[in-house]
């Protein structure tokens, strides 16, 4: 009996020594007989794994399940770029006609209590005070008025002489000399204006400015009372012309 088993100890371990080369196995392992052992007695038995195909044991397909709760909902995605311009509208209706008896106002008149002497040849005559100024036309920064409705305008400016002193002043539109007040020097100061009506376009800037020569230039003033004056007003904006 031990001699049998002996033989096939020793017969299962020259068949596992035999290639294909396979990890050694104890020949005291349990050797199942080969499947048609006699047609290939040399072959070694591959390992085994154990596989289902559970296919064949899948069962018959079942009833489609209800439908789930929708979920939610994904986050905003970037927008799409801007879309062919659309084409032109219809033309639209004509709109009412104007109020004819709209008026428009536009009027300032300022002065100054402060004397002046123009140190250079051109000085731009600033006022300290405000009688009237509709809607800020006059600009009391520059000493400007700025023609913010297009039309005809009348300016008017009132000086005190300086005895003694030349007194020249140009009445100014833009940088263009448009009028004079002049005085000679003389020992009797007076008073003295010029009136003008100018034309205006939109921002165009009136303004009145010293020009001094070679003799001193000088309006007089005595700090308390009111010889000074500079005063416009629209007559005819230019629209209603048409
Ligand atoms: C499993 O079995 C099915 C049905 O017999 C067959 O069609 C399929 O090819 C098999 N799958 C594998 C991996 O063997
Ligand atoms: C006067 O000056 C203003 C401001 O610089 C300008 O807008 C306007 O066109 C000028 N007017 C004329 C007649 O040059």
């Amino acid at each position: 009996m031990s001699g049998i088993l002996l033989l096939l100890l020793s017969l299962s371990c020259l068949v596992a020594t035999v290639p294909p080369p396979v990890p050694c196995r104890h020949c005291c392992d349990h050797l199942e007989p080969a499947e048609g052992s006699g047609a290939q007695p040399r072959s070694y038995a591959p390992e085994v794994r154990t596989y289902i195909n559970m296919t064949i044991l899948k069962g018959d397909k079942g009833d489609r399940g209800e439908r789930g709760t929708p979920g939610k909902a994904g986050l905003e995605g970037p927008p799409g770029s801007i879309g062919p311009a659309g084409s032109k509208g219809s033309k639209g209706q004509a709109g009412l006609p104007g109020d004819p008896c709209k008026v428009q106002y536009s009027a300032f008149s300022v002065g100054r209590r402060k004397s002046l002497h123009s140190l250079d040849s051109y000085q731009t005559l600033v006022f300290d005070t405000v009688f009237v100024n509709l809607d800020d036309h006059f600009n009391m920064f520059k000493g400007t008025f700025i023609c913010h409705i297009p039309g005809i305008y009348f300016f008017n400016v009132n000086i005190h002489t300086w005895n003694f002193k030349e007194t020249y002043l140009h009445i100014m539109q833009n940088d263009t000399e448009r009028a004079i007040v002049y005085a000679q020097p003389s020992d009797r100061s007076i008073m003295q204006s010029q009136s003008l009506m100018l034309e205006l376009e939109l921002s165009d800037e009136v303004w009145v400015r010293l020009y001094k020569r070679e003799r001193e230039n000088a309006i007089y003033s005595d700090d308390v009372d009111m010889y000074i004056t500079f005063s416009g007003y629209l007559i005819k904006p230019s629209e209603e012309r048409e």
